[in-house]
């Protein structure tokens, strides 16, 4: 009877509730009111269950009722929400919750009370096999191909359909995790690692440097690891963990030139997870482990500017964080030029600008299409308006290329040793705090563009409002790039002439991509038994 007339009660509660808001108007993004309450920490405890494809979990978020607010209102996309407690002046309850509408792009509001005494509330729930987070593998999708894999990836906004929370990049919190796996698999998260697998299934994690919620992640599969280096490591799938190892020989002085361009390494460890091959990008940044698609282990360490890149994020993206998704440049832009100049130091001027020619082609490319479709055209600005879009329609060339070549611009305006100055205080300055253009353009007109000549020069408003790139911007000329040109004059005369002018081994996988698709069209003549066929082989472009 009591029970009856307790549920009855909450019921009431739900259907009625005194004051949640109607509709809830999202902001960046986000349903959360995370301008009135502050998450501190998340706690995780979650149970992952490869038979029906789900993560069963609780999620407590230790909170400052700053904004003195009634409620505390979570993302969540796909998820099922079973039970809400909060503790309030040290006395856990069970509360109530309501869920706003659903947005196809951004998910549906948790709404729970609170007052200004609740320091914690805690979610229990359960992901759908449509949490569009998480990605199941059957056995024969990984690469040994005997146990299931789960990985999840949360950026832009794909964390809220994993775990309920504030889904915004400018709110940052630590987190600690307890996570049960099967026995045979091992959990990975981005924070403190295991590095072998125990028999209890149950692993604990614990994240110290407050993270924005994109870079929550978690990886489960049958792994091993091996160490690089000082504080490098890898972790792959067991028959090629050796290859992988083998193919990362570099990271470790990519670490060390990381930190003596742009100051010391915030996280600890770096480490880097090899994925199964249905990875949908190509890396991921979370914190301490990125995670990696398996074609850079291509035999020939030739793809390994991919590390350099995700490795950049720890300080352009994980250190300073980009606040909305507008500002999405912030991340990607600074992370191409930082890898860029990781690569220089590590293998050199030569190699290092021939990956900026072909971003700089890539580039071009991007404009051409875009710029063409007076609908797209305001999407070559570096500053995008993703209101009522999904944010990850900002991942374009753009954002990392023209932002790279902006940053480039700068460098090549102030020179590299009053840019590296000012880069290095940047990081500094803004370590665990989020950014926006604003802000790093009031810093660098404050810092750095300190003269109107030196204003005038770097142009900064066109570059970062106006559509396309500016005219004078510098061509990027590859001396490599040059060399296979050349070899491709030679077509002139004949196709054998050309090929036997070609040394194969001075030619890395990015030689004979620019070799491709830059091959003029021919005719190919095969003669099989009697027949002759022909066949026109068009430019790749
Ligand atoms: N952070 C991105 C991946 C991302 C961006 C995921 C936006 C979801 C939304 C990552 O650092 C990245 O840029 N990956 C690139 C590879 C990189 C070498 C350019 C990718 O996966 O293509
Ligand atoms: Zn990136």
């Amino acid at each position: 009877m009591r029970y009856i007339l307790f549920s009855l009660f909450s019921l009431s509660l739900l259907a009625c509730p005194s004051g949640p808001p109607k509709t809830i108007k999202a902001f960046n993004h986000s349903f959360s009111n995370y301008n009135e309450v502050q998450v501190e920490h998340l706690s995780l405890n979650l149970n992952v269950k490869f038979e029906k494809k789900e993560i069963w979990g609780t999620a407590t978020l230790k909170i400052r009722n700053e904004g003195k607010a009634h409620h505390i209102i979570l993302d969540t996309k796909g998820l099922s929400v079973d039970h809400v407690a909060s503790l309030d002046n040290g006395k856990l309850t069970e509360s109530t919750f309501s869920l706003g509408a659903e947005d196809t792009i951004l998910g549906r509001a948790l709404i729970i009370p609170i007052t200004d005494s609740t320091s914690e509330v805690s979610v229990a729930y359960h992901t759908l096999p449509g949490s569009e987070a998480l990605q199941w593998l059957s056995p024969e999708q990984t690469h040994d191909k005997k146990h299931p894999f789960l990985f999840s990836q949360s950026e832009a906004i794909l964390a809220r359909s994993w775990i309920p929370l504030m889904d915004v990049p400018a709110r940052r919190f630590t987190y600690d995790a307890t996570v049960k796996v099967p026995k045979e698999l091992m959990a990975l998260m981005s924070a403190t690692n295991p590095t072998v697998r125990n028999d209890s299934g149950v692993y604990h994690f614990r994240q110290e440097k407050p993270i924005p919620s994109y870079l929550l992640s978690l990886a489960v599969g049958d792994v091993g690891f091996k160490n690089l280096g000082r504080n490098t490591g890898v972790y792959a799938e067991t028959g090629y963990l050796d290859s992988c190892a083998w193919e990362l020989q570099s990271m470790q002085a990519m670490v060390d030139s990381a930190e003596a361009l742009y100051g010391p390494y915030a996280w600890g460890r770096y480490d880097l997870l090899v994925l199964p091959p249905s990875f949908p990008f190509g890396g991921m940044e979370n914190p301490c482990l990125t995670f990696a698609t398996p074609t850079i282990i291509a035999g020939d360490r030739s793809l390994v500017s991919l590390v350099a890149h995700e490795l950049a994020h720890s300080w352009s993206g994980n250190l300073v964080t980009t606040a909305t998704w507008n500002d999405f440049w912030l991340n990607e832009g600074f992370t191409v030029y930082f890898e860029q100049r990781i690569m220089e130091k590590v293998y050199g001027q030569n190699y290092a600008e021939m990956l900026a020619a072909l971003g700089r082609g890539e580039l071009e490319l991007t404009l051409k299409e875009l710029m063409a479709d007076q609908a797209r055209r305001a999407d070559t600005r570096l500053f995008l308006n993703l209101d009522g879009r999904n944010p990850d329609d900002g991942m374009s060339d753009i954002a990392y290329e023209k932002g790279r070549f902006f940053l480039r611009h700068l460098e090549q305006t102030t020179g590299r040793r009053d840019w590296d100055r000012f880069l290095k205080n940047y990081f500094r300055d803004l370590a665990f705090k989020s950014t926006t253009t604003t802000l790093f353009l009031d810093k660098l007109n404050k810092e750095l563009l300190t003269t109107p000549e030196l204003q005038q020069k770097a142009d900064v408003r066109t570059w970062v409002y106006g559509e396309g790139i500016p005219s004078y911007a510098t061509p990027v000329v590859s001396t490599e790039l040059e060399r296979v040109n050349a070899d491709l004059a030679m077509s002139k005369q004949g196709f054998t002439a050309m090929l036997n002018n070609i040394k194969p081994e001075t030619y890395t996988t990015h030689h004979w991509l620019h070799f491709l698709r830059n091959l003029p069209s021919y005719i190919v003549r095969a003669t099989v038994g009697e027949q002759v066929f022909t066949q026109r082989i068009q430019n790749i472009r």
